[in-house]
């Protein structure tokens, strides 16, 4: 039998929050969302959540379970059918009703990023080559699906409301280290304060939990290099920066 403790907030009722406790006879292999959506079928049409995919892709479930925050279509039930498990909303972000959280803040640090090519024109006939390696350097940091699980498990926000986050942090890496791009200062100017790339704890948490295995501290670590090169180069012109 498994059972899942909900931690439930509906703002029209009183009390707004409250623990609901839902048990279930799952089928074999089924995750924690086809469980969840079982739940809302059978026992209670309120239970509110978010999903699309299905399958890891859309980034839109993730919830935190047991004190670990995941991607619910990717959490086996069979892992959870020892003792309650205890579902939570993302951690971090307002709460709107039951396990959807409001990311709008999460997704306007995204968009002001502007994370897409700012490189020069090409026709149609033309391409842009890229360098194998270079290629194998930005793939890690092309997988993210936006799904926040390293927002909701950074210890910087516990500090800093404001933190730009680790996903923003690997996102503008990304396009930093992409020769096609031709931000660079722009970038470094961006991530260069406390709120940014000096503002992270660097106890690697994001790497753990992220469900695509983009390394966002490797990204920091690597900015923060580049951020003092480059200041470097502005006393010592010879050691002229090179960003791609
Ligand atoms: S870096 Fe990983 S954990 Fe963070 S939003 Fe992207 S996919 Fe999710
Ligand atoms: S439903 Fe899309 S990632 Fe889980």
């Amino acid at each position: 039998m498994l059972t899942l403790k909900i931690k439930r907030f509906q703002a029209e009722r009183e009390p707004q929050g409250w623990i609901d406790i839902f048990s279930l006879e799952p089928r074999k292999g089924i995750n924690l969302l086809e469980a969840l959506l079982r739940i809302q079928d059978e026992q209670d049409g309120t239970l509110s959540f978010r999903y699309s995919c299905r399958g890891a892709v859309c980034g839109s479930c993730a919830m935190k379970v047991n004190g670990n925050v995941v991607l619910a279509c990717r959490t086996h039930v069979e892992d959870l059918m020892e003792k309650p498990a205890f579902i939570e909303p993302l951690p971090y972000f307002p709460v709107l009703r039951d396990l959807m959280v409001d990311m709008s803040t999460f997704f306007t640090r995204y968009r002001e990023l502007e994370p897409y090519l700012h490189g020069e024109p090409v026709s149609s006939h033309q391409e842009y080559f890229m360098d194998e390696d270079k290629r194998k350097e930005i793939d890690p940091y092309i997988n993210c699906i936006l799904c926040g699980i390293c927002f909701g498990v950074c210890p910087a926000f516990e500090r800093d409301l404001q933190y730009l986050g680790p996903a923003m942090l690997a996102k503008a890496y990304r396009f930093l280290i992409d020769p096609r791009d031709k931000r660079s200062e722009e970038i470094l100017k961006i991530v260069d304060r406390q709120a940014g790339v000096w503002g992270c704890n660097t106890v690697f948490r994001c790497v753990k939990f992220c469900p695509k295995e983009v390394p966002p501290t490797h990204a920091i670590l690597k900015l923060r290099e580049k951020i003092l090169k480059h200041r470097l180069s502005s006393i010592l012109p010879f050691l002229s920066p090179r960003h791609k």
